[in-house]
Order: structure tokens, then C-alpha cells, then sequence
């Protein structure tokens, strides 16, 4: 171990050397700063420090700048210069247990979840809908469930709506009203979301989040490095897909109560994504999510360039601060730079709004929760340099770490199992079959009626004009033709309600 985390992670130094206390770390984090200012850098200096302490981490990587987690880093100016600066005795380079997921399959493990899995208020986030839509969103979910339809990918929720808008009527009374134009507004949102390709992440296999949880053979906690380079040009898609994550961490960790160090700690970059334009509902979902993860053992981090992009109440549970420096052009940005300078307990030492334009790349005012969980006073100071490389790995290596790691095989391949797509397809073949077969007995019957009928005529027609013997009766040709019309009929109707899949129980 070194001296970087040995109980405790040193993160950067000013005046004095500024320590993360560990057994603070589960009333989470935050780093901001502007562009450039040095924020991934100071995310992979804590993360390496939990790493080192055997504590697993989870990081989305949104420019693609973390796979060199898995390389050792490589000198450089700024950072021989903060060796000696700092003091930094027995520093040393080295690269960390990395394993890559991607959504999109290519740059790692593709992750998936399930459209039943991820539920109705974050797929209607996901969609865009309004409160009338979510509503009747959270009314399909609820006769999935009660009918005990899978609902795995986009297909299944698709054919899933269109059901329920086809049934709306016989669903009325016991889940309430469903509008076809609300149920038409949802297809054209799914479709949306298939053209832009956000159908790859709805499947299975599901992300096992138990999968994160692992050491190497030194004892390092494995970093999971989420490739979201593409999936963050979708905001709503990536912010809410981390948080459906962090729901799935929470659901799944028993109580950890107060510990000496996390049990994982997660990393959100770009987390203003995730609360743009939220409603009211979705923030307060994920201050509570964020407030009650504490108490799993689960650090959150959020890192965003401004911290004014972040609810305050979100704001309000993230107890360690690092913040970068701040531009000011315009009347807003003097605003958030006030409010990020209220944020921190003052130091009397310097102006902490005007020290915020003043810092430099790799520099920071620090504040973090001390072993009574108080805030310190804030500090100007100098982060750590990081141990791993700064670049991509390239994507030959983080092929063959994909290719070369154990669960390789458990999230390779997409499986199609049997869910509410087929059951409902396959339900609307059979309504077909037997419409089609009725209506070929009721074919039959008529033409048997008609044959009857016929053949009453005849006996008349022959008792009126038993003299003429020149006319034949063509009744069972007509019969013939009767006949084999009907059973088309039959046939074109079964046809065409199997084309019409999803309108299986069309009256
Ligand atoms: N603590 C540090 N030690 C050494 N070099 C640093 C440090 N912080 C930042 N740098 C240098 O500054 C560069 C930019 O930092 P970084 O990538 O962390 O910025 P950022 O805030 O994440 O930017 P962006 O918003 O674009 O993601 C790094 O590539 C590195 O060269
Ligand atoms: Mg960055």
C-alpha cells in the first residue's frame, strides 16, 4: 500500500496536506470546473486511491480519456513538477484492474436492461413524456405485470402499448382511460428512440450489478469503466441509464451502516445530463436515491462543470467538495460562480469567489467532511497527479481486455427469450386461426343452407316444370363458387389480422 491510501486518500495539498477520510466517503462527492481545469484528472486520483484500498469502482466515461486506467501513466512537466512540489515520496506509475462495458458492444462488455426491469417512470424519462403519457406508460407496465408479460426490449413494449391502446375499452374500468392518441404519441416517441439506436441497451443479458463487485489477485478493486462517448450525445438516454445503475446498486446492496470505507464507489461524469429540464418528480427521486445509498456503502461522485447545473438538493448531500476554476463572462456565470463560493465554509485567508476565477489547471479549493463528518474550512490547493495514464488505452488493448476477461462470455451475445412480443404475436396468430376457422364453419354452413335451400327451389322449380326437361339445375356449381369465395374470405381475414399483429383483438 502506499502512502497515497494507506487509511486514508491523500487527494491533494496546500497549505497543508488535504486527506478524503474514507469512512466519509459514503456522504458522496463532487467535482466541478470548467473545462479543462483538471476534473477527470482529480476522479482518477480518487478512483486509483480506492482501487489501492480494495474498494471497487464504477466510472462512465464520457470523453473516453479513463480507459488509460488501465496503463501505467508516463512522466511529464506537470507532474515531475508536482512531485517535487508536493513531496510526493515513493511515487510510482502503474495501471489499475480495468473491465470495459459498452451499451453499443464495441469499445466493452455490452451491457443491457430490461424494459420490465428499468420500469415506467425511467423509460417514460428516457422517452420524453409528458405527465398524461407517463400515466399511461405506468398503466402498460401494470398489465404486463398483472398478465405476467416479459417486457425485455423496445419490441415487446411496442407491441405491449399497442395492445392495450387496441384493448382500451376492456381495460378501462379496472386501469382507466388509455387515449389512442396517447398510446400513438408513445409509439412515435419509441420509434424515435430505435432511430436513434437506443433500442441496443433494452435486452438481455441484464447487467448482474454483482458483477462489479471484484478484486484482483493484489486485492485492487476492479474500476468498471462504462465507454459513453456515444451515449451521452443522448442526455436524456445517459442520464437516465446511470441512474436506473445507481437504482439497481441500491436495490441490490444489503444495509451497510458506518464503515471504515465504502463498499464501491461510482462515479457519474456529465451529471448535469441527468437534470436537465427533470421533472420535479425524477429530482426528487434521485435526492432521495442518493440520500439513502449512504447508508449501502456506496460513494457517489458527480462531476459536472458547474455545480449550479446540480439541484440544490442533490447539492445538499454531497458532503466532500472539489471545485476547479470557474469562468465568468456573463451574468449568469458571475451568478453560479457566487454560488459555488456560498457552498464552502469561508477562509479567512483568501476571497473564495475570487480565488474560483483565479485557479490554475490541476489546482482546486478543496472542502471535505472530516472523521465527525464537518465540513473543513476550504482550501486552495494542489492535486495529486494521477498513477495511470492520462490517454486511451487504444482499442486494441481494451479489445483484449474484453476478449480476456471472465465474464466475456456471460455478456457477449444478445438472447431473444420468449416475452411479451411473442406471447402477444403468438396470441394473435392463434386469434386469427380461430377466426379464420370460424369463419370457414360458418362458410360451410352457409353453404350448406344455401345447397338446402337450392335444392328446395329445384324440387319446386322441377314439381312447377316437370314438363320441361331442356334446363339443368346449376345449383352446385354456384354452390362451388359460394364455397370456395367464403373459405378465401376466411383465409384473407386470418391473413390479414396475423399482418396486423399488433391489432390481434381488433373488434
Ligand atoms: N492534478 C493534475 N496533475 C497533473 N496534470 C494535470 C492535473 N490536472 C490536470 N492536469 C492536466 O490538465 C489536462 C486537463 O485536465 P482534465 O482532463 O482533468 O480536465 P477536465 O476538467 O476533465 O476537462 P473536460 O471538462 O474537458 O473533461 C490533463 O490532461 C493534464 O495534462
Ligand atoms: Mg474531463
Amino acid at each position: 500500500m502506499y502512502e497515497f491510501s494507506s487509511d486514508k486518500i491523500w487527494l491533494a495539498t496546500g497549505e497543508n496536506r488535504i486527506y478524503l477520510e474514507p469512512s466519509m466517503a459514503n456522504r458522496h462527492g463532487l467535482i466541478a470546473g470548467a473545462t479543462g481545469t483538471g476534473k477527470t484528472v482529480t476522479l482518477k486520483v480518487i478512483a486509483e486511491s480506492f482501487s489501492e484500498m480494495g474498494v471497487p469502482v464504477f466510472i462512465s466515461d464520457v470523453k473516453g480519456d479513463l480507459s488509460g486506467m488501465a496503463l501505467p501513466g508516463e512522466d511529464n512537466k506537470h507532474i515531475l513538477r508536482s512531485i517535487e512540489t508536493m513531496g510526493i515520496e515513493k511515487f510510482r506509475y502503474r495501471s489499475y484492474p480495468a473491465r470495459f462495458f459498452d451499451v453499443y458492444g464495441k469499445k466493452g462488455l455490452p451491457v443491457r436492461a430490461t424494459v420490465s426491469d428499468m420500469g415506467p417512470e425511467l423509460i417514460s424519462r428516457i422517452l420524453g413524456l409528458n405527465e398524461t403519457q407517463s400515466g399511461v406508460m405506468r398503466i402498460i407496465f401494470r398489465i404486463a405485470d398483472d398478465r405476467e408479460l416479459l417486457l425485455l426490449d423496445l419490441k415487446d413494449l411496442r407491441s405491449m402499448a399497442t395492445y392495450v391502446g387496441d384493448n382500451a375499452a376492456e381495460f378501462k374500468t379496472r386501469y382507466g382511460n388509455v387515449s389512442p392518441q396517447t398510446v400513438g404519441a408513445i409509439q412515435r416517441a419509441l420509434l424515435t428512440l430505435e432511430d436513434e439506436g437506443g433500442d441496443v441497451f433494452f435486452g438481455e443479458p441484464m447487467l448482474d450489478i454483482a458483477d462489479w463487485f471484484a478484486t484482483d489477485e493484489d486485492g485492487f478493486g476492479v474500476m468498471n469503466i462504462l465507454e459513453c462517448q456515444t451515449l451521452a450525445l443522448h442526455p436524456l438516454l445517459y442520464g437516465t441509464f446511470l441512474l436506473w445503475m445507481l437504482s439497481e446498486l441500491y436495490e441490490y446492496l444489503p444495509e451497510y451502516g458506518d464503515a471504515d470505507r465504502p463498499k464501491i464507489a461510482f462515479f457519474f461524469d456529465e451529471a448535469h445530463m441527468l437534470f436537465k429540464d427533470a421533472p420535479k418528480a425524477l429530482t426528487e427521486k434521485v435526492e432521495m436515491v442518493v440520500r439513502l445509498i449512504r447508508s449501502k456503502g456506496v460513494s457517489v461522485w458527480f462531476i459536472s462543470q458547474n455545480p449550479s447545473d446540480i439541484p440544490e438538493s442533490v447539492l445538499g448531500q454531497l458532503g466532500n467538495r472539489v471545485q476547479h476554476a470557474l469562468r465568468a463572462y456573463t451574468p449568469n456565470e458571475q451568478k453560479a460562480i457566487r454560488y459555488a463560493a456560498r457552498s464552502f465554509r469561508e477562509n479567512p485567508s483568501f476571497n473564495t469567489e475570487n480565488a474560483l476565477q483565479e485557479l490554475g489547471v490541476g489546482e482546486a479549493l478543496v472542502s471535505v467532511l472530516d472523521e465527525k463528518g464537518v465540513p473543513t474550512v476550504v482550501e486552495r490547493a494542489n492535486i495529486l497527479p494521477p498513477r495511470s495514464s492520462m490517454s486511451d488505452a487504444g482499442s486494441e488493448l481494451i479489445e483484449e481486455v474484453m476478449k480476456n476477461d471472465p465474464l466475456f462470455e456471460k455478456y457477449g451475445e444478445n438472447v431473444d427469450r420468449e416475452s411479451a412480443y411473442e406471447a402477444l404475436t403468438e396470441e394473435a396468430e392463434e386469434a386469427a386461426e380461430q377466426k379464420a376457422e370460424e369463419e370457414r364453419e360458418k362458410a360451410e354452413q352457409k353453404e350448406k343452407e344455401q345447397k338446402q335451400k337450392e335444392e328446395e327451389k329445384k324440387k319446386k322449380e322441377e314439381e312447377k316444370k316437370k314438363a320441361a326437361k331442356k334446363r339443368s339445375s346449376s345449383s352446385s356449381y354456384a354452390g362451388k363458387v359460394a364455397s370456395s369465395a367464403a373459405s378465401s374470405i376466411g383465409r384473407e381475414l386470418g391473413r390479414s389480422l396475423f399482418r396486423g399483429i399488433f391489432g390481434i383483438l381488433k373488434k
